[in-house]
């Protein structure tokens, strides 16, 4: 079986558990992993390090198009570089978090990073796991297994507190999960399942119930496929 594309697609809002639970699964099935969010996150970093002002959608497409991008695609190992610069912990900052949805709705950027991550998925032999918002439709809509991972407002405000270290008031989490998120889904559609799309709800299942709920649907997936 060696060789046989298994490209896993998967969306879904923030604190979903999408990151860790797509990282996991990979590890788990000997796939390489891609965290696109990373990705729009590295061109905000940039951004703002280059004193580009973010509502300029043509500096900000130049900007995705021009820098050098260098992640780790072993689920293993996390980093992230731009421009040979380490941008791993940077790029989870609360003001990047702010920042990177002006990135996310650049729709010239959007392209570029999608064109991006196409070239990662055959670099990689088409044996990967890739997370985001529009991998299910744009990215990788021929995948062989796409699912959207989703879990209730209140999970999802509960796991991002306690990933940020419970150092955020409920309304200070509320703003930035929220409303991120209302804005990212002006562009790309991530609550619902495309069709072929199989949808995990992790409201009710802890870390380890996500991951073989996930498989299990991978497995699905590849059968019906
Ligand atoms: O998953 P994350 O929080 O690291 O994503 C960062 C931002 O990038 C978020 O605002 C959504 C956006 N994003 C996107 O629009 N498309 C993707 N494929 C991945 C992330």
């Amino acid at each position: 079986r060696l060789g046989k594309s298994l490209v896993v697609a998967v969306d879904g809002p923030s604190g979903s558990g999408k990151s860790s639970v797509s990282k996991a699964v990979a590890q788990r099935l000997g796939l390489a992993f891609l965290d696109t969010g990373a990705m729009y996150r590295s061109v905000a970093w940039h951004c703002i390090n280059a004193q580009i002002n973010l509502e300029d959608a043509v500096a900000v497409e130049a900007a995705a198009r021009t820098i050098k991008m260098e992640q780790s695609m072993v689920p293993e190992t996390e980093f992230f570089k731009v421009n040979g610069v380490n941008v791993t912990d940077a790029i989870r900052e609360p003001k990047i978090s702010a920042a990177v949805s002006s990135v996310a709705t650049t729709l010239g950027a959007r392209a570029e990073l999608v064109r991006r991550q196409q070239a990662l998925i055959a670099d990689h032999g088409h044996r990967i796991v890739v997370e985001g918002r529009d991998i299910t439709t744009v990215v990788a809509p021929l995948a062989e297994a796409r699912l959207i991972l989703t879990a209730s407002e209140e999970a999802r405000l509960r796991r991002r507190g306690l990933q940020l270290g419970g150092t955020q008031t409920a309304e200070q989490l509320a703003e930035q999960v929220l409303e991120r998120d209302a804005k990212d889904a002006t562009v790309v559609d991530f609550q619902r399942a495309a069709d072929g799309v199989y949808t995990v709800d992790s409201s009710d299942l802890d870390f380890e119930e996500t991951i073989n709920a996930v498989i299990a649907v991978v497995r699905r997936a590849v059968n019906a496929g």
